[in-house]
């Protein structure tokens, strides 16, 4: 254990008490920081009580050290002029004292000890002052301090003197003061208690002024706080959350329902992460739809001509991760089959892809998607829907742009305008399903279903503020960036 604490018990018990610790000697040079912590311990076991006392300390600057040597610059001017019987040439000023010359030149003006008479400094006074700089300098290297605080100004206002706050503590006896420093228990213990050694410990008092460990607590993942607003939006237009919490999907539910072709390159091991055991899901219940989805695919049905190859069964009970929400919507709309009516649905949940991994692409994301089920709708409703849900989150002014899924027909890609990155930005894809998918299922034709997507990620990292994907998601993320983040607001700077 250190000397310290019993050092400062000593000096108390011989003085009586420290008035500051920064003026005793034998604690003088002691660090500050080893001062307090023993001074805290001592204190919790009452044998001390202390209190802190700041004290500013002036030191001189390497200028004012030279002062010290060889004088004030306006003492070092005045001398020379006093030298030079007829004054001083001020065109001399410079080669006799340098810088000097042209500093000490304005304090001795100032302090009325030269005047100028034609093209020379003459003197105002017979002889040297006495160098007040100079004096007051000593003090303050002496002592740290000076009296006359406008002349203190003044010195630091010339940069001859800086100041640092020290500190220093009273030290006074506390009731339980001694020289000799006991340890007390902290704890009772299971030990105590039965052998009845509690009765005789002396404990610790406790330390009704300590601020405690902060307590440890879960946080919210920012992907879940983001989210959540996601989900607020959605609740406030009217939809209902899909139940998304099934990772695993068959090919036949993840593609083929979906009028996902089984050659699509979508559908390759390269893009999609296939399951090893189970390798297969089991047909599923209902078998006539099961065949509504081949005849669609193999040879066409509902008007459509199909793709026109031979559908395997096989290929579409591969067991998958899914790569898309996509294939719960489909789960969803098939339901809705039972009992045709307009219907909103949403879900928020993670996907997978077997995709090279780098700052912006993990092996798997979460989607954010919305379906919309509405007699008669059009691609005019889905694009005036689009507008309306993102300006819920201050995206406003879309640009869209005709793209490709197998699903939708037609299929439109979502634009906002980034200010910060000064682009135009894809933010979604969207569409209007397929007959060739809702047909099957058993949907009246009338009833159209508009649908739209887009990564829970790409917002959460505009938001806020990260750059690499890897510092978001997965086993890189600072635990302190998880719980010190903020609530987020879906506001216009999600894309600006
Ligand atoms: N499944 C699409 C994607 O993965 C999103 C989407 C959903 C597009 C519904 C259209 C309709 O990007």
């Amino acid at each position: 254990m250190s000397e310290l604490p019993l050092q400062i018990l000593q000096a108390v018990d011989k003085h009586g008490s420290i008035g500051n610790t920064l003026e005793a000697e034998e604690f003088k040079n002691v660090d500050s920081g080893a001062l307090h912590a023993s001074l805290a311990s001592l204190w919790a076991k009452e044998m001390i009580v202390f209190d802190k006392i700041e004290k500013d300390i002036w030191a001189l600057t390497k200028e004012a050290e030279e002062f010290l040597t060889s004088g004030s610059h306006e003492i070092r001017l005045l001398d020379e002029v006093l030298k030079s019987l007829d004054g001083l040439k001020i065109s001399d000023v410079n080669a006799k004292l340098g810088a000097v010359g042209k500093l000490g030149q304005g304090k001795a003006f100032k302090n009325g000890w030269v005047a100028k008479d034609g093209d020379k400094l003459v003197s105002k006074v017979d002889k040297l002052p006495e160098d007040v700089v100079v004096e007051n300098l000593k003090q303050i290297k002496a002592t740290g301090t000076l009296d006359d605080k406008k002349e203190l100004t003044e010195l630091k206002k010339r940069k001859l003197v800086t100041m640092t706050k020290q500190i220093g503590y009273k030290v006074t006896k506390g009731p339980k003061f001694g020289l000799e420093i006991k340890s007390y228990e902290t704890d009772i213990t299971s030990d105590m208690v039965t052998t009845g050694s509690w009765k005789d410990a002396e404990f610790k008092p406790y330390n009704f002024n300590s601020e405690g460990v902060f307590p440890n607590s879960g946080a919210l993942h920012p992907l879940m706080k983001v989210r959540e607003e996601f989900r607020q939006i959605f609740f406030s237009m009217g939809f209902t959350e899909m139940p998304s919490n099934q990772y695993v999907e068959s090919g036949f539910w993840n593609f083929d329902t979906l009028f996902v072709p089984q050659q699509h390159p979508a559908r390759d091991l390269q893009d999609t992460f296939y399951l090893k055991d189970p390798k297969h899901a089991k047909i599923p219940e209902d078998g006539a739809y099961f065949e509504n989805i081949r005849d669609v695919h193999q040879d066409g049905a509902y008007g459509s001509i199909g793709y026109r190859y031979p559908w395997k069964e096989d290929e579409s009970l591969r067991m998958v991760l899914r790569t898309h929400t996509t294939a719960i919507s489909a789960a969803m709309l098939k339901k809705l089959a039972d009992d045709p009516k307009p219907t909103r649905l949403f879900s928020i949940d993670r996907v997978f892809r077997n995709e090279a991994v780098d700052a912006t692409h993990l092996a798997e994301f979460h989607q954010v998607e919305g379906v919309l089920a509405g007699y008669d709708i059009t691609l005019g409703d889905l694009i005036g829907f689009m507008d309306e849900f993102f300006s819920k989150m201050g995206v406003d002014g879309l640009r869209f742009k005709a793209a490709y899924n197998p699903y939708t027909e037609p299929s439109l890609e979502i634009f906002a305008y980034h200010k910060g990155l000064g682009k135009w930005v894809e933010i979604g894809n969207s569409g209007m399903f397929r007959p060739e998918m809702l047909e099957p299922m058993g949907l009246p034709k009338n009833l159209r279903v508009l649908g739209w997507g887009l990564s829970l990620e790409r917002p959460t990292m505009i938001k806020y503020g990260v750059s690499n994907i890897r510092e978001l998601l997965g086993h890189k993320v600072s635990l302190d960036f998880i719980e010190t983040n903020p609530a987020a607001r879906l506001d216009d700077d999600l894309v600006g």
